[in-house]
């Protein structure tokens, strides 16, 4: 798929009558009666691959972490982890670290399932919902279901949400919601994108303790692709944003990425990840229009 099909598929899904709203699997339309899971959803096998190697570097024994991993490790579905192991550990020990301020968790962004592993393991020991978010209902479909079969019971915190952070928002979900909602974001990476999803982090962020956002380091040789998180965050909360760096930093620049057709390479000494606690940080830029 090149950029110019991925944003005519990004205009259908916003049309779709389920887009801006909680689903079920019965609302999701590319659902097929198939035994393998990736085929009922029209997901390419070779989209899914297994987890990503050296993750066992990070797993001090009896951690949270070496626990979900081992989980996830040793179920038979097909997986695909767009972020390092580390960047996962991070989110792990975030929520840990803040049990008791954080009370539900949003992901946006999905794919199959790769952070939703973690993510539900830890809300399920933490006692916290889990809502998942994305744009594109087949992998809602399919994470939820890979969700239910790593975690019986999990249909009891986790709901799907079909729709980008700004419908998800403007859906008053968060105005229902507890105070205390963290945010994992690793959904479009395009600059006005995210800056529509900063300015929704802004309008809700009496309810959000704090957010992660994924790929700070990633940039693209096609321009047209507009790949500039940090930017695009830097946009709305300042220059002097006050984070943290999660994931992996590597030294040099790095190509071998598998997501070909927006050809992206890593900036060399940028962090793969960011944290940010809204209580440290100021919204610069909040308009009063809706956005998006
Ligand atoms: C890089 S993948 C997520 C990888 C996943 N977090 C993991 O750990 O493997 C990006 C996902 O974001 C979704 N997406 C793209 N644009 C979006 C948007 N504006 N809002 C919500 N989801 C979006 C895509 O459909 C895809 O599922």
């Amino acid at each position: 798929m090149g950029i110019a099909d991925e944003l005519r598929f990004v205009r259908e899904m916003r049309a779709a009558a389920t887009f801006g709203r909680f689903v079920s699997l019965n609302d999701i339309a590319l659902h097929r009666d198939s035994p393998d899971l990736l085929e009922k959803y029209g997901i390419p096998a070779a989209a899914a691959h297994r987890g990503l190697a050296g993750g066992r570097r990070l797993l001090p024994r009896r951690s949270a972490f070496a626990r979900y991993s081992a989980r996830i490790r040793t179920h038979p579905w097909m997986l695909a982890e767009q972020c390092s192991p580390k960047y996962y550990r991070d989110l792990v020990r975030h929520l840990h670290t803040k049990r008791g301020r954080i009370r539900r968790i949003v992901e946006v962004g999905v794919f199959l399932g790769g952070a939703s592993a973690y993510l539900a393991q830890a809300a399920e020991d933490l006692g916290l919902e889990l809502h998942l978010a994305d744009i594109n209902p087949a992998y809602l479909g399919y994470t939820y279901e890979r969700l239910l079969s790593l975690l019986p019971g999990s249909d009891r915190f986790v709901r799907l949400f079909h729709g980008d952070f700004p419908s998800y928002v403007a859906a008053d979900q968060m105005l229902e919601s507890p105070q205390g909602s963290f945010v994992q974001f690793d959904a479009s990476h395009r600059f006005p994108d995210v800056v529509a999803d900063m300015v929704a982090v802004c309008r809700a962020r009496k309810w959000i303790h704090s957010l992660a956002i994924q790929d700070t380091h990633l940039r693209s040789d096609l321009i047209e692709a507009e790949v500039f998180v940090d930017m695009a965050v830097q946009a709305v909360f300042g220059t002097r944003l006050r984070y943290r760096s999660i994931g992996i930093t590597t030294p040099g620049e790095r190509r071998n990425i598998p997501t070909p057709h927006w050809r992206p390479f890593t900036r060399p000494r940028a962090p793969e990840g960011i944290l940010l606690e809204l209580a440290k940080n100021r919204c610069h830029y909040a308009p009063r229009a809706s956005h998006g």
